[in-house]
């Protein structure tokens, strides 16, 4: 039997709620999701079927050609719709992909810190996961070097740029040489490109500009502000397209099809979703100023996404307990480091700051005092 790794966060989040339930003020910082809602012209469009479609089982075809569009006028990479498979977000995509690519027993390496879901739907599939520990020196990210360093070579790598719980970005001449060295070494690259839209500097290139045979998930859930629609997408290879459209078929069967209709609006909401990423900046500037007031500066800049991944080693060696404290203390909701590093996310948080600008001005102002007393009873202690 694999062994599955609880989400802490869930249990932060449950204590929130009980807390909100109390009638207490709870700022929710702890999940990656955005609080704005889908875009208008999306709503308008669900409003629209729900009144003349009877939404049966359905995979959209006009949504797969806007999206291999999107791929054309945003990386200049040709796909054919048939690459493409509807799902419910990036996670059964990346179940798809993974279970449709490698053979149980396969090697599948990955960052450590990463997104919980990667070491998890690797056992619950029977693969085996390879964290390699990456630190502030790569930005918390692979590089060509580590892969190239592994012996004997692992069958697959999740690639994942902007991440989670970092927000940190592989510079394009990064991605170019992990390309080559996992082309060398026939290491299968999936990569995860569910924060690309999100990010604060230049856009990030898909993996498919350097690697042509990667597996790509991506989904609605982040950037287009859909994450309750439960719409996302696997993009496999033309040679493991049709292995990997049945498996989620035969996993899954379809994705939404309100959701489909409501996406294929959404992909034409540029301007409006972009108004979220002026937020997000905004959010991220005032919580990167606040920090050195937090006493908080052990931390990589997140180049995209919406997270500060902060090592709060100094204050605690529980990051669970850590932020149980904080919420309970303050109302500010976390997600400890635990549920993205097994090894050293005991001294990490994960702050998410995909919240309004207010919402983020009333968390530094009441985590100020709280740091600064957590502070003080490490300096007496
Ligand atoms: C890096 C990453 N990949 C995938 C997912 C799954 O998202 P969804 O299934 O909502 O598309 C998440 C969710 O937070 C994530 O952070």
């Amino acid at each position: 039997m694999s062994d599955v790794d609880p989400f802490f966060a869930i249990s932060i989040s449950s204590l929130a709620q009980r807390m909100k339930a109390e009638g207490k003020s709870v700022i929710h910082m702890e999940f990656g999701q955005p609080s704005t809602g889908a875009p208008a012209a999306a709503i308008a469009a669900a409003h629209r079927v729900l009144d003349t479609d009877s939404l049966g089982y359905w995979e959209s075809h006009p949504l797969k050609q806007r999206i291999a569009q999107h791929y054309q006028d945003t990386y200049g990479v040709t796909v054919r719709p048939s690459q493409l498979t509807m799902t419910c977000g990036a996670s059964p995509a990346l179940v798809a992909g993974l279970a449709a690519a490698f053979r149980p027993g396969d090697v599948i390496a990955m960052a450590r810190p990463g997104y919980v879901s990667y070491r998890n739907t690797v056992r619950a599939l029977n693969l085996v996961p390879l964290e390699i520990a990456c630190g502030p020196g790569t930005r918390f990210q692979l590089s060509a070097a580590m892969l190239a360093d592994l012996d004997p070579a692992p069958a697959g790598v999740i690639i994942a740029s902007p991440a989670n719980p970092t927000g940190s970005i592989i510079p394009p001449d990064e991605l170019a040489a992990i390309a080559r060295v996992c082309a060398e070494r026939g290491i299968r690259i999936v990569s995860d490109e569910i924060y690309h839209g999100l990010t604060f500097g230049d856009p990030t290139p898909s993996m498919l500009q350097f690697e042509p045979n990667a597996i790509v998930v991506n989904s609605f859930s982040k950037y287009f502000s859909m994450p309750g629609w439960r719409l996302g997408w696997l993009l496999a290879p033309p040679d493991l397209a049709a292995r990997a459209a049945g498996h989620a078929g035969v996993l899954f069967l379809t994705a939404p099809a309100l959701s489909q209709h409501a996406a294929l609006a959404a992909m034409d909401c540029r301007e409006e979703l972009d108004g979220h990423l002026v937020t997000y900046r905004r959010n991220r500037q005032l919580l990167l100023d606040a920090l050195p007031a937090l006493g908080l500066d052990k931390i990589a800049p997140p180049d995209g996404a919406f997270y500060i991944y902060a090592d709060v080693g100094a204050l605690t060696s529980d990051s669970l307990a850590f932020c149980k404290e904080l919420l309970t203390d303050t109302g500010v909701a976390t997600a400890p480091g635990v549920d993205f590093d097994p090894v050293e996310g005991h001294r990490f948080i994960r702050i998410s700051f995909a919240v309004s600008t207010p919402q983020v001005e009333d968390a530094i102002a009441r985590m100020i005092p709280w740091f600064a007393a957590q502070r003080a009873k490490a300096a007496a202690a």
